[in-house]
């Protein structure tokens, strides 16, 4: 086969490569490439892709990207892979949930579409958008190397002007979800390793002068009177653009220069919050390109101990949450999102913890117009290869997409820096420094992150906690930590200068004959430490907020006793999204509890 194929010298010598993947890493589709996409008609590029796994990476060593579409009968020697023609697969999906033979594969995979394109109008720019791609995403069209992603959960773009031409095209994206040491998150996780292009994918089409990012906010200065507008265009250097907010009678024009501008205007709009969720319809022009967004208004900040929302301390009263879907995987629908907010709505919740990694960006809007506080976060998670620069450049660049992507939301309150890491001096520099990076992209919110509990003298103790405003406890006594009386005394040792949030506690409780009547794994148990927790927990005067672990079940490879099988079980409620446990109500009750003291405080005043 090798001496008479036209892939002949490339196949040998692909047998012989092992840096067959360097050229392919170029990591040149990041936060730089991202462009807003507010009210940017576009054209879905969902549906049945062909679809191939490839373990061995023989579709790079071999370039099957590079094959043009032959009839079988024209071929000159054997394939491989045939991009054009066999299976096929839904985007998005995670290929796990699809079929019993991908559920564990971990590696590579092709999908390929064609994209038809009736004509090409060479004065305009044109884009893919993938929603996200789980982990490594290569990008190829008509057999030419776009880029790659890296980071399973934010967005990127590719622009493809001048590479797409009327007629039929082809898209290939090699999309590889291989856990590694290096990547972020490295290659030990509590939650399932889905893979594949799971969000939406677009194809759209711009003037040459573009609106690249659009950032609006109240100005956090106190007077709630000022709002100010960041705009930065690609394709031109200076000239004017227009910012309309009719309700608002903002009619503005924004004075670019070296591709950017920003303008602070005098306002008073209605403060949006969890009782008040205010949004503003609002359209930004620059020569031909338009944009547009729902933007609510509010300052949020931290004074002392307090979380303080429009001059209000707050008190979140929260649940943590994972996307994970015993049939959709990582897939997020509208369904799925809402049904989400209506069971958070329902244990009395103001607020919940985007764990552990950036969501579905619907998630943030929904949150927008629910009125839900919500903790964003990066994947810096537990043992991450803090030395290694291309780590932290993996991990900057998760946390500058997420901003771009929703610093528009009211909703977003906190950016999470990570979960749950060893107090190292190379995490507390890898980790400041993210802290360091979301501050200066976004002064208008706050940062946390999970940190850690010093056992041996039980005390909140982080190195971390002075470069962040708001400490994340994560505390399992009663579940992982067997001596609860300790919590107390963490609650009496502890006197931090910053609000606490308790961004993790919880219990394993499986639901029915597959778990145990009482003891560990029972729904008593699980109960009688949400009650316990609870107890402890509401005399921390300093602590302003709680995210118990978790609002569902979810899947995950590490977790298999009898009672697992193959699930983490803290969710208040079964992987079927309907079955509540006993202490979802335990915890329900609480946040009633709390909400009925606000009211009655807020009568009183
Ligand atoms: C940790 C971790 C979670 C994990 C949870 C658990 O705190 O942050 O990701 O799922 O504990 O052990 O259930």
């Amino acid at each position: 086969m090798l001496e008479r194929s036209k892939l002949a010298d490339n196949a040998l010598q692909a047998l012989h490569d092992e840096d067959y993947d360097l050229p392919f890493n170029t990591q040149s589709l990041n936060h730089d490439g991202l462009i807003f996409m507010g009210g940017r008609p576009s054209e879905s590029l969902n549906g049945e892709w062909t679809f191939c796994v490839d373990l061995l990476d023989t579709g790079l060593r071999q370039k099957w990207f590079s094959m043009l579409p032959e009839a079988p009968e024209d071929r000159t020697e054997p394939w491989d892979y045939d991009p054009y023609m066999g299976e096929t697969v839904p985007v998005p999906s995670n290929w796990a949930m699809l079929k019993e033979k991908w559920y564990f594969f971990e590696g590579s995979a092709w999908y390929t579409r064609p994209l038809d394109m009736d004509n090409v109008d060479g004065e305009k720019r044109q884009f893919l958008r993938f929603g996200a791609a789980g982990y490594d995403c290569k990008i190829f069209l008509n057999g030419d190397f776009l880029g790659n992603h890296y980071g399973a959960s934010t967005p990127f773009c590719v622009e493809v002007t001048g590479k797409l031409h009327k007629g039929r095209n082809w898209i290939m994206a090699c999309v590889n979800n291989i856990r590694t040491k290096d990547r972020v998150p490295m290659h030990n996780t509590d939650w399932f390793n889905y893979g594949g292009l799971y969000r939406e994918v677009c194809v759209f089409e711009t003037p040459a002068s573009l609106i690249s990012d659009f950032f609006l906010y109240l100005v956090p200065d106190g007077t709630y009177s000022k709002i100010c507008a960041e705009v930065s265009i690609s394709g031109a250097q200076s000239g004017e653009a227009r910012l309309s907010i009719p309700e608002l009678s903002i009619d503005e024009t924004i004075s670019i220069r070296e591709g950017g501008g920003r303008v602070t205007i005098s306002a008073a709009p209605r403060l949006w919050s969890p009782d008040t969720p205010a949004l503003y319809d609002v359209s930004l022009a620059f020569g031909e390109d338009r944009v547009s967004d729902r933007v609510g208004f509010r300052q949020i900040e931290r004074i002392g101990t307090d979380i303080v929302l429009n001059g209000a301390p707050q008190f979140l009263r929260g649940i943590s949450v994972h996307e994970d879907d015993a049939v959709l995987g990582k897939v997020t629908t509208e369904e799925d999102l809402r049904r989400r907010f209506e069971h958070a709505r329902e244990l009395g919740c103001n607020y919940l913890r985007l764990a552990h990694y950036p969501h579905h960006e619907r998630a943030a809007e929904i949150a927008d117009e629910l009125g839900f506080l919500l903790w964003e976060e990066i994947p810096v998670y537990w043992a991450i290869d803090f030395a290694n620069p291309a780590t932290y450049r993996d991990a900057e660049n998760q946390l500058k997409e997420l901003i771009k992507r929703d610093r528009n939301r009211a909703s977003v309150i906190i950016w999470s820096v990570g979960n749950e890491n060893p107090d190292t001096d190379e995490r507390l520099d890898f980790m400041k420094n993210l802290a360091e990076t979301a501050r200066h992209m976004d002064p208008t919110r706050l940062t946390s992150a999970a940190c850690l509990v010093n056992h041996a003298n039980n005390r909140i103790e982080d190195r971390l906690a002075d470069y962040i405003d708001v400490i994340g406890l994560n505390e399992y006594y009663g579940w992982y930590e067997e001596n609860f009386e300790d919590l107390a005394k963490i609650g009496e040792n502890s006197n931090p200068d910053r609000p606490v949030v308790v961004s993790e506690t919880g219990a394993d409780g499986v639901i029915g004959p597959k778990g145990p009547a009482k003891g560990l794994f029972s729904e008593d148990y699980m109960a009688d430490v949400y009650r316990k927790q609870i107890s402890t927990l509401r005399q921390l005067s300093y602590v302003k907020g709680m995210s118990p672990w978790i609002l569902y079940d979810f899947r995950v490879e590490r977790r298999q006793n009898i009672f697992q099988n193959g699930y983490n079980h803290k969710g208040l409620i079964a992987a079927d999204k309907k079955t509540k446990k006993k202490a979802f109500q335990i915890l329900a009750e609480y946040y009633r509890e709390i909400a009925a003291l606000e009211e009655s405080a807020r009568k009183a005043s």
